[in-house]
């Protein structure tokens, strides 16, 4: 519960999106990986992952054995003159034993593709899924992207730690170990101690500057996020900027917002020169002390000058992926945060959710009931308070009152997609918490107050309500929402794309896309919440009479700011703040003359009302 209130903007913006997550270390990292990569639906891509390892290990032995033949060839050459086809031999071998090992990574990386690929395939669609599946409370409480985002960076993190444990960390370790073996069989354990000592030297000295240096980045980073969403705010907001004459205000601001990233940057860069030259610093030491203890073995005739050769081209070998070590940690570290992030997601429990024993609707009456129900929205007082209610099947119900007072709130717990907190909510006698949500939401159909479109054409928006409905429904339902006309006179007709949530429609077209939608469905219940408060009055009047026909023998439940429109309700609910204060028919709640009435009269007196309507 405080998990989800938490997640506005602390100081460290760690956790923006509200999933929790550790700062993984490596070992948990390897466990995540290995727990995919083990997971049943991967299982045909098990030889080549053999195969992949197997030719990784086979480059790294193949790399450290590379350079002896090198030495060999050098020591042969500084025999004497004779010495010629050793040499060649032996700096064809060097050269062909580099190819491979610089070449056999590429092959097992071909291999690989598909199975990381696959592998990312799976998790995604797992936590997309498990994304969709989650309470609309869950929703409301993201930013938008944000989900999106923790995929995207999840899938990309498994594909960069299997990278970069399985294929570049790990095997330089395997390196270390065959190179401290070689060094030692061939050139005496001395060698191979001072090359271990580097090796780990280099390694602890990089890890523990890098972890200095992620805390900097964070901190760089913030900066470089405040710098540009703060200079993106105020370019945007020009026409205030201007009105208040603020420009030199603001270029003030955007000097002080960069002034204080330039000093991150600085010692951000400062410290990385600290890094690389400490890593060259002991680099370079251990080599000297193995160049002086080879040396020393030449000038005792223990060793050729081809073996100084040879030692100093394994350390180089072994050197080269320890110079990105700084790097790789961090990102191996960041791909932790969000793999965890990711199993984080995966992990949310929906607080909506089917019970176990919950049966799928059959089709039925569609008669909706409320008993002495109760909700609140999270840190809410207000919502409903103790509504009960019964719309018996083919009626109309007719909910209104003053902004905010629950209407909207109350169509949504009918779908179930928030759990009422007192009470039950009946559909056909049943409460709709024993029942499928799918099987219940397949019931109902929803005209929402605003309706937000797909960003595709507006052909695959209407169908949205029912994708297998025929040509002939899909175009009787465009037609009975009045949109056939508009439809057929665009440039591209029914393939006309809407735009990013159907920005390039205007309001009114938008509501009659979500009015064709409903009908298309086809549903037991259909509930409009405003249905046509965004149009004219002559296109209002005819998508009225198409409701009305669309509402004729179904159930409806209709919230409605204009009263005209629901005359004919056979019950009608007045609520405020979250009670119902009246209720009954038109004749009945003027009769009243209550907060109903006096809705009318004022209606009446401000609009022109359609024939036959009593004043
Ligand atoms: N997701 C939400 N989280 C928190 N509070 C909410 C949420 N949705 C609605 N509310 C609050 O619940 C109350 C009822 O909102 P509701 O949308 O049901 O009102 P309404 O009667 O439909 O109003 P209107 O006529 O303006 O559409 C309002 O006070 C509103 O601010
Ligand atoms: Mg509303």
């Amino acid at each position: 519960m405080s998990r989800r209130h938490q997640a506005h903007g602390t100081a460290s913006g760690a956790d923006e999106d509200g999933i929790e997550s550790r700062d993984a270390g490596l070992v948990s990292s390897l466990g995540r990986v290995a727990q995919i990569l083990l997971r049943p639906e991967l299982k045909r891509w098990r030889p080549i992952m053999g195969i992949a390892l197997f030719l990784t290990i086979i480059a790294k032995l193949i790399a450290v054995v590379a350079p002896l033949y090198f030495g060999d060839a050098v020591n042969a050459l500084s025999d004497g003159s004779s010495a010629v086809r050793p040499a060649i031999i032996g700096l064809s071998l060097w050269v062909g034993a580099r190819f491979l090992s610089s070449g056999l990574p590429y092959l097992r990386d071909g291999l690989f593709a598909p199975v990381s690929q696959d592998a990312q395939r799976l998790i995604s669609v797992d936590a997309f899924g498990k994304a969709q599946n989650l309470s609309m409370r869950f929703h409301l409480t993201r930013r938008t992207g944000a989900l999106n985002r923790i995929i995207d960076r999840g899938a990309g993190a498994l594909d960069f730690l299997i990278r970069f444990l399985a294929f570049n960390i790990a095997p330089t370790f395997i390196e270390l170990f065959l190179a401290a073996i070689v060094l030692s069989v061939k050139f005496g354990p001395s060698l191979a101690v001072v090359a271990i000592a580097t090796v780990v030297a280099y390694v602890m000295f990089t890890l523990s500057i890098t972890e200095w240096r992620v805390k900097q980045r964070r901190s760089m980073n913030e900066k470089d996020t405040q710098l540009r969403a703060s200079a993106v705010d105020s370019l945007t907001n020009f026409e205030t900027v201007k009105s208040f004459a603020a420009e030199e205000r603001e270029t003030r601001r955007y000097d002080e917002f960069f002034e204080s990233y330039s000093k991150t940057y600085v010692s951000q860069s400062r410290s990385l020169a600290i890094l690389n030259a400490g890593q060259e610093l002991i680099m370079n030491v251990g080599l000297l002390a193995l160049a002086l203890l080879a040396a020393i073995g030449v000038a005792g005739g223990k060793f050729g000058p081809g073996d100084i050769a040879a030692v100093t081209l394994i350390l180089m070998n072994l050197y080269r992926p320890l110079n990105m070590l700084g790097w790789a940690w961090r990102e191996i570290k960041q791909g932790g945060v969000d793999l965890e992030k990711m199993f984080g997601l995966m992990d949310q429990t929906s607080d909506v959710v089917d019970a176990p024993d919950a049966i799928v609707l059959d089709k039925g009456r569609g008669e909706i009931a409320f008993s002495e129900v109760s909700f609140a929205h999270d840190g809410r007082s207000a919502g409903l308070e103790d509504v009960s209610f019964k719309v018996e099947a083919g009626k109309k119900l007719a909910l209104v009152g003053p902004s905010g007072s629950g209407k909207s709130t109350l169509l949504k717990l009918i779908f179930r997609f928030f759990d009422v907190s007192d009470g039950t909510v009946l559909f056909d006698d049943i409460d709709i918490r024993k029942v499928t949500q799918r099987s219940l939401r397949e019931k109902l159909a929803l005209v929402p107050q605003d309706v937000v479109l797909f960003n595709t054409t507006i052909r695959d928006n209407i169908l949205y309500g029912r994708p297998d409905a025929s040509e002939e429904d899909l175009v009787k339902a465009a037609d009975q929402a009045q949109l056939l006309d508009f439809i057929t006179g665009l440039a591209d007709g029914w393939q006309t794309r809407v735009g990013e949530r159907g920005l390039k429609l205007s309001g009114g077209e938008k509501q009659r896309v979500g009015i064709a939608r409903a009908i298309l469905k086809d549903p037991e219940v259909l509930l409009l919440d405003e249905a046509t408060s965004a149009l004219d009055s002559t296109t209002e009047a005819d998508v009225q009479d198409a409701l009305d026909k669309a509402s004729k023998g179904r159930t409806t439940v209709v919230v409605a700011h204009r009263l005209s429109t629901i005359v004919d309700a056979d019950q009608i609910l007045v609520l405020e703040n979250g009670r119902i204060i009246e209720r009954g028919n038109h004749e009945e709640l003027l009769t009243l003359d209550g907060l109903y009435a006096k809705m009318w009269r004022r209606q009446s007196n401000n609009q022109e009302m359609p024939d036959g309507v009593e004043k």
